[in-house]
């Protein structure tokens, strides 16, 4: 392990999330423009013998957890083959993925034999036809079967994520939290967030202290977890529930201090912070015979560059970023 992953503020890097493509089978309104987005030809996108090697870097300086995400992680055709290799890497405690879990049902019993640890599942709606109008596709029920297969497969923990926009799925937040009642699974409230293309305002942001109001009113015996300091969520349990709620806060209270992740995009673009443009290309490198030595000099170097938080609410709206289906969250 070396001070590769370590940033001038002594934040230490040891979760990668890999976006495997920027294809995705849905069509989401908060995460793909409506005017649709430029793909980045195949020829361009990282195949998976440079993920492995990249990923194999990572991990040899201290990474001990990858997240798969894209676009939508299943649809990459070698996605198993990639969660075998990974899974094999000495020093990988976890592999685990974010999906919208359209194909996940029938695909999860093989990827978890390939060494998939568990899966965090977007769901934003339990409406279908609020899901096809927020999705611009059908497949609501689904998802709910994969959140159901995922329990049965013994995932453990089965996280749903559920990005709340005022309007749009507020007044569900409490049918939210009585999925959990019953399902041993941890649904998480998401402050919408802006990305290119997504006509975020500040109108739609339903900020973390009204949503756990409305919880707090409506179930008893709401009472904060623990959590690890680079959580990405605040933690909940509430009586009697075999699950748990959380909020992931990215626009009222940043969790930037104890950040602990890193981006490598599809088109093998570096981004060490989910905002602002900022992005280095170890692709290019790879592909002119770079050896292990020169990719992690410019790995630390742009490690180091990494900010103390992002810019802030009002200002990362500003300020220019990919659209999020091509970052992956
Ligand atoms: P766990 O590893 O299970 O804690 O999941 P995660 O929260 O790291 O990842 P997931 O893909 O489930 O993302 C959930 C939400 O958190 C998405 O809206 C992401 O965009 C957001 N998120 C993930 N990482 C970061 C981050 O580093 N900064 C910010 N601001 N948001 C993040
Ligand atoms: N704001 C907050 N979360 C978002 N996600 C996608 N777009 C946004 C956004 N604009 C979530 C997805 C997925 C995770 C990777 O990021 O729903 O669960
Ligand atoms: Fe880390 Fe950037 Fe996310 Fe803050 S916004 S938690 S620094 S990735």
């Amino acid at each position: 392990v070396s001070d590769m992953l370590v940033d001038s503020f002594g934040r230490m890097h040891t979760y990668l999330r890999i976006s495997l493509t920027e294809r995705c089978n849905l069509r989401c309104q908060y995460c793909m423009p409506a005017d649709g987005v430029e793909l980045t030809p195949n020829p361009q996108i990282l195949s998976a013998d440079e993920i492995i090697r990249l990923a194999n870097l990572f991990v040899s300086s201290g990474v001990n957890k990858i997240r798969l995400t894209g676009g939508e992680p299943t649809i990459r055709k070698d996605i198993e083959e990639i969660c075998l290799q990974l899974s094999n890497l000495e020093g990988l405690k976890t592999l685990t993925m974010t999906t919208n879990g359209i194909t996940l049902a029938r695909k999860l019993s093989k990827l978890k034999e390939c060494g998939l640890n568990s899966v965090n599942i977007s769901l934003d709606t339990l409406v279908r036809a609020k899901f096809e109008f927020m999705t611009r596709r059908k497949g609501h029920e689904r998802v709910m079967e994969s959140i159901n297969t995922a329990i049965d497969l013994g995932c453990n923990p089965v996280k749903v994520n559920c990005v709340v926009i005022r309007g749009f799925n507020d007044d569900e937040i409490c049918n939210f939290v009585e999925l959990t009642r019953e399902k041993p699974i941890n649904v998480r409230f998401i402050e919408f967030m802006p990305f290119d293309g997504n006509v975020w305002n500040v109108k739609k942001l339903v900020p973390y202290s009204e949503m756990v109001d409305r919880v707090a009113q409506q179930f008893k015996g709401i009472q904060r977890l623990q959590d690890h300091p680079t959580d990405t969520a605040k933690n909940f349990r509430l009586d009697g529930h075999q699950g748990t709620v959380s909020f992931i806060t990215s626009m009222t209270e940043n969790f930037c201090a104890g950040c602990n992740r890193l981006r490598l995009l599809a088109d093998g673009n570096f981004k060490v912070c989910l905002f602002g443009p900022s992005e280095v290309s170890l692709r290019d490198p790879l592909r002119n015979g770079i050896n292990d030595e020169g990719l992690k000099e410019i790995i630390g170097a742009a490690v180091k560059r990494k900010k103390a938080a992002h810019a802030g609410m009002f200002d990362i709206a500003k300020t220019a970023n990919r659209p999020m289906i091509h970052i992956g969250g």
